[in-house]
């Protein structure tokens, strides 16, 4: 049956959302496709999810913006995207002659600007938006909006009312208390949660000239394999609070990856820093659980689903 197999189709009690495969690119680490095109294996990808769009186009921050850490890399790119004028009149048309299916993540630093980007993407027939009120990069509104309950309903709810289509709102690992925010979204009437984005993070290099010591740092949000028992603890909580579907975000970098956050509620992942390291992960990892599934006789990803959940020692 093929890459049939691997179809997911997220469902929420008003709508669903149909994917290829449930391994997608996360936002700010798979641009638009066309940047990882000629390394991925293309019928394997189960959808991109956008850089982080923004009402008017930002250059984002100053100075540097990577460090490397142990297993991780912190960022403070501060949101550079071409803006949402931009992104209907020049990549849109490109995703859709390609066909590849997409996810359109958008950010804002105000009740309004969240409204207006939410009304003109359904105005553009945009399948499927991830709310992003959690970067921890810019100065202001984003993770504001994410850090307390009553806001972030208030939030959704105002998107909802402007928005048809599949609304996923992302959440952040910053955060006191998640399943709190985890309800909010639900019962703003959002369709899927998904978690998480960077964690704080500061990097230091020192250096020694044999008189003065020089410092370079970076403030950002931290990512990569480090994160994943974060993202691992986050994602078990949202499912213990909510029933919409969750799709997994931290450190995700091998099949057996996906399986254990699987295991702890996820019904779909995205990969972000991983594909800095290896640029066909995601298609990488789809082969790999259609073979793991051939082998072992699943008929498809749901029955992975259920089998996978049910393993408890
Ligand atoms: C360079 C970089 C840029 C990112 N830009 C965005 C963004 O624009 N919007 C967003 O919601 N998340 C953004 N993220 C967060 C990722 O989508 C993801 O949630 C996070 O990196 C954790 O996953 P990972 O450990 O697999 O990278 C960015 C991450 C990195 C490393």
């Amino acid at each position: 049956m093929g890459i049939e197999k691997l179809k997911t189709v997220l469902k929420s009690p008003n709508r669903s959302f149909e994917l290829k495969t449930p391994v997608l690119g996360a936002s700010g680490t798979y641009g638009y496709n066309n940047e990882f095109e000629d390394f991925i294996n293309i019928e394997y990808l189960g959808g991109v999810v956008t850089k982080g769009i923004t009402l008017e186009k930002r250059l984002g921050n100053k100075g540097d913006r990577i460090f490397e850490t142990t297993s991780g890399m912190i960022n403070r790119i501060g949101l550079e995207n071409v803006g949402i004028d931009c992104f209907i009149k020049e990549k849109l048309p490109v995703l859709k002659e390609k066909n590849i299916d997409f996810i359109l993540n958008m950010a804002g630093s105000s009740f309004e600007d969240y409204e207006k980007l939410a009304t003109i993407v359904n105005d553009n027939d945009i399948k499927a938006i991830e709310v992003n009120v959690s970067c921890p990069n810019v100065n202001s509104g984003c993770l504001e909006f994410g850090k307390n309950p009553k806001t972030l309903e208030e939030l959704v709810k105002k998107i909802r009312n402007n928005y048809d289509g599949f609304l996923i709102v992302k959440l952040s690992p910053n955060v006191s208390d998640i399943r709190s925010l985890a309800l909010a979204v639900q019962n703003a009437g959002a369709d899927c949660i998904s978690a998480i984005n960077t964690l704080h993070g500061l990097g230091i290099k020192l250096n020694y000239n044999g008189k003065t010591f020089t410092k370079k740092s970076v403030q950002g949000g931290l990512s990569g394999r480090c994160v994943k028992p974060v993202s691992l603890y986050y994602v078990n909580q949202i499912k213990n609070t909510v029933d919409i579907p969750i799709i997994a975000i931290g450190g995700i970098a091998t099949m057996n990856d996906v399986f254990e956050f699987i295991s702890v509620g996820a019904d779909a992942v995205q990969i972000g820093t991983e594909n800095f390291t290896n640029p066909s992960v995601i298609s990488d990892i789809a082969v790999n659980i259609e073979k793991f599934m051939d082998k072992n006789n699943f008929k498809d990803f749901e029955d992975l689903k259920c089998k996978i959940r049910l393993e408890e020692e």
